[in-house]
């Protein structure tokens, strides 16, 4: 292999593998520097792509377990078999970072497998694990090194009992109880998994409510729908300690505005107080790169960040920690160094939860418009009133439009419901198009199809839904 590149990205996350392929496809002679024995990052190997199959597999469980019978279906009681369910979800991350390797060749980028350390302006050196040593040119260097679990002062995550989302994918048996730390998007999807799976869930939450950024109603009836599943809720309430003694784990919670402590008693305790940039080992003191207060690289609009020809993308810049924004990133970051104009439009990055039924939501929130004393109507459509949820028994949930008052221009959706993150597509494209309510309202949609209750919904900012 060459060693002197037009760039080279340290990282193959959705952010990293992403931005190589679009600059070897832009004529730019890329290699890329993982120190992961697979490529696909967090998301391939212990985050998306695992906690989705998980959730596949675990739904289908309970369907057998709880539903079936209602569609006219004798089984019988299903039987878990863990360790199978575990090898199906490691079937799904296997294919998947095979995948990434195979367009890595197919693109003709040079995969590096060591850690990446910046060792000067142009100038990566990668440490393999056997000691093996590469020094690569590289006119472009992108870091691409995502993001690492937050940790909780005191509590060592040790991934057996006290167990990071990485561990919590991987428990060998159902915990009888899993106290879950946070009632973000990890807690609630891993926290869903085990519920499913046999385990007593109790999330403990430090605000007053779950799904925090998410809009407010969102959060509330999605709360009361967990709830219902089984799902136990301990919110304005912060963990102080946590004991791991012979079974299981004490765990100190208190009040989070202060008060007295109780202690609850869980065989495995799940950290998930969200994610934190990872930079260890870059090197970035030595070349001066700088961090900003919260540990994320420092970049503008372009990426650029404050050393030439260095560059960052992903969870380890500022804005959401999604997969798609950093290969949204990766695709604009690679035609920007091309010579392109690459652009990420951040007031349009969906956000899913992959519960069931799912959340998912793109633009603002009813909160966020207040706070900017913009003026707005809501449309409002229910899974109840809508012919394919009531034929398939799936009516939790429902549509929520928000659109300027004075333009009819949508500004944010928000879903509860099944298949929420499939139907928040057609509004992330609508308001790619600056589209008013109007405009999804006039648009025909496909009957019986749960798509029919966005339509409705932008009906409804009109006050002219038909089917309530
Ligand atoms: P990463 O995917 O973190 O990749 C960074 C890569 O850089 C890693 O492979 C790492 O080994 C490598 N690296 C780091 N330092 C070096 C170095 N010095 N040298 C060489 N290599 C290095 N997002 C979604 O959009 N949808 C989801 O459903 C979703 N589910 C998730 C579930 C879980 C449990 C978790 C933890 C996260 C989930 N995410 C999800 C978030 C998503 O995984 C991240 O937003 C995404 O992976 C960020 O991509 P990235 O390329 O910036 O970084
Ligand atoms: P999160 O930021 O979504 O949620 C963390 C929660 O923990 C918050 O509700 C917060 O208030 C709470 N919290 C913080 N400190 C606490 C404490 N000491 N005690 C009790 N509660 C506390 O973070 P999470 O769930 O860890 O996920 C990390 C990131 O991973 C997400 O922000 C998201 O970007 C990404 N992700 C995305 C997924 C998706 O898109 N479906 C799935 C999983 C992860």
């Amino acid at each position: 292999m060459s060693s002197s590149y037009d760039l080279v990205v340290i990282g193959t996350g959705p952010g990293g593998y992403v931005c190589a392929i679009r600059a070897a496809q832009l004529g730019l002679k890329t290699a890329v520097v993982e120190k992961r024995a697979t490529h696909g990052g967090t998301c391939l190997n212990v985050g998306c792509i695992p906690s989705k199959a998980l959730l596949h597999a675990s739904e289908a469980f309970e369907e057998a377990n709880h539903h079936f019978a209602d569609l006219g279906i004798q089984v019988g009681t299903p039987k878990l078999d863990l360790a199978k369910m575990q090898a199906f979800k490691q079937g799904g991350v296997d294919g998947n970072t095979k995948g990434v390797e195979f367009l890595l060749k197919k693109n003709k980028i040079d995969a590096y497998h060591g850690t990446g350390r910046i060792a000067g302006a142009g100038r990566v050196e990668v440490v393999s694990k056997d000691g093996g040593n590469h020094l690569l040119e590289a006119k472009n260097i992108v870091i691409a090194t995502g993001s690492d679990v937050a940790r909780l002062p005191g509590v060592e995550i040790d991934e057996k009992v006290i167990v990071s989302s990485t561990g919590a994918l991987e428990l060998p048996k159902v915990p009888k109880k899993l106290l879950v730390i946070g009632a973000g998007v990890i807690g609630l999807e891993l926290g869903s998994v085990w519920r499913r799976l046999g385990a007593e869930v109790i999330v403990v939450e430090y605000l007053d409510r779950v799904l925090p950024g998410m809009d407010g109603e969102v959060g509330k009836q999605f709360q009361k729908i967990l709830t219902k599943q089984g799902i136990a809720f301990k919110l304005s309430s912060k963990v102080t300690g946590v004991e791991v003694g012979k079974s299981g784990a004490t765990v100190t919670v208190e009040p989070a505005a202060g008060g007295e402590a109780e202690t609850l008693k869980a065989d495995v305790v799940l950290v998930a107080i969200g994610r934190v940039p990872y930079t260890q080992g870059l090197g970035l003191e030595t070349v001066g790169v700088q961090l900003d207060n919260r540990g994320r690289v420092q970049t503008d609009s372009h990426y650029a960040t404050n050393v030439t020809g260095i560059y960052a993308i992903g969870d380890v810049i500022a804005g959401p920690m999604l997969a798609h924004k950093a290969e949204d990133e990766g695709v604009a970051l690679a035609e920007i160094l091309a010579g392109q104009s690459g652009h990420v439009n951040y007031g349009v990055i969906p956000n899913v939860v992959y519960t069931f039924p799912e959340v998912a939501s793109v633009g603002r929130t009813e909160e966020e418009l207040k706070k900017d004393a913009t003026a707005y109507n809501v449309g409002k459509f229910p899974f109840t009133a809508n012919g394919r949820a009531k034929a398939n028994g799936t009516t939790d949930g429902f549509v929520k439009i928000l659109a300027d008052a004075q333009t009819d221009k949508v500004l944010g959706v928000h879903i509860v419901g099944a298949d929420a993150g499939n139907l928040i597509a057609e509004v992330a494209v609508a308001m790619e198009f600056s589209a008013s309510a109007e405009d999804i309202a006039r648009t025909c949609h496909a009957h019986p199809t749960l798509t029919e209750a966005v339509k409705e919904a932008a009906l409804a900012v009109d006050k002219r839904a038909i089917h309530i």
